[in-house]
């Protein structure tokens, strides 16, 4: 059995430091795997434009934040996937980062900008790709990656176990969609997801809450209230995000007839 769950809350604009030290102060005497963190916990959202992310954004190799991170997934032997604003030369991506005790473990770049993301961050440019967490494999999507059903099934077809799902969200329904993504894949999910909402001169953002960790088949096995804040640990086998069998002849991802779908 594996232990895997998120925190929920609602990250402070522009507080690293603050927001760094909620995060260490609510997992340091957690008992778990692996813990996935919301879409860009440390920054906030809702940037005005380039330069005020690219003031905040952080090349995770130089960084505090991760040195930080890294010694806590030490400390207590589990593993983060955290969202992230990652600077990288003259680009700045909206990434996550599978960190543990060895340091930054894996790396995903968002690949489908939601919104004024489009004015201040870059697309992503790496190829969907599945990271070892201890013998599970870990894939990573942001947020509004769950409206392209491309994104969990290419994770499930390099053999993902559980999907790590950072999230920012103000649309109402991402979480009832991922119990599609894991029905249809036969995966976990666990989507992290923020509270709160943050007020900028281009408007208010209400973020959605709800986080959930969702079982192979779409069962849901916890969603989180709409504001409160959370840490949630559960047990799951991840034996059956192995089995791709609906039935005895029918397998979801051998089943495909990809010639067809051109
Ligand atoms: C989102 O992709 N943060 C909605």
């Amino acid at each position: 059995m594996v232990k895997i769950g998120y925190f929920q809350f609602a990250p402070v604009f522009g507080g690293i430091e603050e927001n760094l030290n909620t995060i260490i102060s609510r997992l340091k005497d957690i008992d778990a795997d692996l813990i996935v963190l919301p879409e860009l916990p440390f920054t906030g959202y809702g940037f005005s434009d380039r330069e005020e992310l690219l003031s905040l954004a952080e090349d995770p190799e130089k960084s505090g934040t991760v040195s930080a991170l890294v010694k806590l997934c030490s400390a207590n032997g589990f593993h983060l996937v955290t969202g992230f604003a990652e600077k990288a030369g003259e680009k700045c991506y909206n990434s996550a980062l599978l960190l543990g005790p060895a340091g930054i473990e894996g790396r995903y770049r968002k690949l489908h900008l939601f919104d004024r993301e489009k004015t201040y961050f870059d697309p992503g440019d790496l190829p969907l790709d599945v990271f070892d967490m201890d013998g599970i494999s870990i894939g990573m999507m942001v947020c509004f990656d769950w409206i392209f059903p491309e994104v969990a099934r290419t994770l499930a077809l390099r053999g993902a176990d559980i999907l790590c799902h950072p999230a920012n969200l103000v649309l109402g329904y991402c979480q009832q969609t991922m119990l599609s993504r894991c029905t249809e894949n036969l995966v976990y999910a666990v989507t992290a997801n923020r509270t709160g909402s943050e007020s900028h001169s281009f408007g208010t953002l209400d973020f959605t809450g709800t986080s959930q960790v969702v079982a192979p088949a779409g069962r849901i096995i916890h969603r989180s209230g709409k504001e409160i804040e959370e840490v949630l640990v559960v047990e799951v086998d991840i034996l059956q995000s192995r089995n791709k069998c609906i039935t005895e002849r029918n397998d979801v991802l051998s089943d495909r007839r990809p010639e067809f779908y051109q």
